[in-house]
């Protein structure tokens, strides 16, 4: 057997975090060797502390935890506009979780990327899934980062669809659309499984009900969890289920051929209007347009065998 990829999940958690999170770390085929903490759908005070606690849960405290940035890269105050309708105040849908006993690494997020990831040219797969701050930063840090990193797989952006923090643009990139168009200009492999292909894997309540009978702590946590994003999904969306956005990152590293997709690059509207955060891909009918030359091509998510994909994640979650 081919030993595990290693990866840093970059994340703000967040319900679908947690269960992303867990799945990672459900997976044989992976080992999650740092979390990375950004803002988002909470602060980051809340979701580095939700980092920590998801850890001690799930029994792997071993596991370091990075404090990110607490604001978008060009902003000039903390970031205050949390997903908290989605995920309630505390980022795991009102439920509670136990207080992490341990703490934050002295090193931040982008010190910690940098180092893990030059430490192991190669070997580092960056999985962020929150707003880009992070990489970004990281980028600036090391410019030889995106030479010796192995590849980067994001959930973010909408390139043929619409967005779900505004009518253009997904959350996580509209929270740093300045840092996303820095990442998309990146020349490593970049998958992005936007909500092109998140919004069609979908777990349903007959599926969330199982959650709820797996009789883990892990999916004991998920099963307290999940209510109030399920609600958000019901009330906004119509939906008799869920999205499985972040998991969606995972499911590609542990089956690739489970997704279709498109390469093309990509850029990030940084415009003031309401076009702002939309992730535009160039079709290069007439060569790479002018804003999109020299980009390296994005392998864009635009399709899944999604049932097999939600049955992967409930058979991970059980163990
Ligand atoms: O748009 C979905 C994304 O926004 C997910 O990463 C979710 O956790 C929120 O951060
Ligand atoms: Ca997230």
């Amino acid at each position: 057997m081919t030993s595990a990829r290693k990866i840093i999940i970059d994340t703000d958690p967040g319900v679908d975090d947690a269960m992303a999170i867990f799945y990672a770390l459900d997976s044989p085929e992976l080992e999650v060797v740092g979390l990375t903490t950004i803002f988002g759908n909470a602060r980051t005070d809340t979701t580095t502390y939700n980092a920590l606690a998801l850890l001690e849960l799930a029994g792997r405290p071993d596991i370091p935890v990075a404090r990110g940035a607490d604001r978008p890269l060009t902003a000039d105050a903390p970031f205050d506009t949390p997903a908290d309708f989605v995920h309630g105040d505390d980022g795991q849908g009102n439920a509670g979780i136990p207080a992490p006993t341990g703490r934050a690494v002295d090193e931040d997020a982008a010190h910690f990327i940098v180092r893990t990831v030059m430490a192991s040219p190669g070997e580092i797969t960056l999985v962020p899934v929150g707003p880009l701050t992070n990489i970004a930063l990281a980028m600036q840090l090391e410019p030889r980062l995106t030479e010796n990193v192995r590849e980067i797989v994001l959930m973010g952006g909408n390139a043929f669809t619409h967005g779900n923090a505004t009518p253009a643009a997904e959350a996580n990139i509209h929270n740093d659309p300045e840092a996303a168009d820095i990442v998309f200009g990146a020349t490593c492999p970049i998958t992005m499984a936007g909500l092109d292909v998140t919004e069609k894997i979908q777990m349903t309540l007959a599926d969330l009900a199982r959650i709820g009978e797996l009789g883990t702590v892990r999916a004991d946590h998920l099963a307290r969890i999940l209510p109030f994003y399920l609600a958000f999904h019901e009330t906004t969306d119509g939906l008799d289920g869920i999205h499985v956005h972040d998991s969606t990152a995972i499911s590609y590293l542990i089956a690739p051929d489970a997704f279709t997709w498109v390469e093309q690059p990509v850029r990030v509207d940084t415009g003031q209007s309401f076009g702002r955060g939309r992730t535009v891909a160039s079709h290069g009918h007439s060569g790479w347009e002018e804003p999109w030359a020299e980009r390296t091509p994005v392998r864009i998510l635009t399709g899944a065998d999604s049932r097999w994909l939600v049955e992967l994640e409930l058979s991970r979650l059980a163990r």
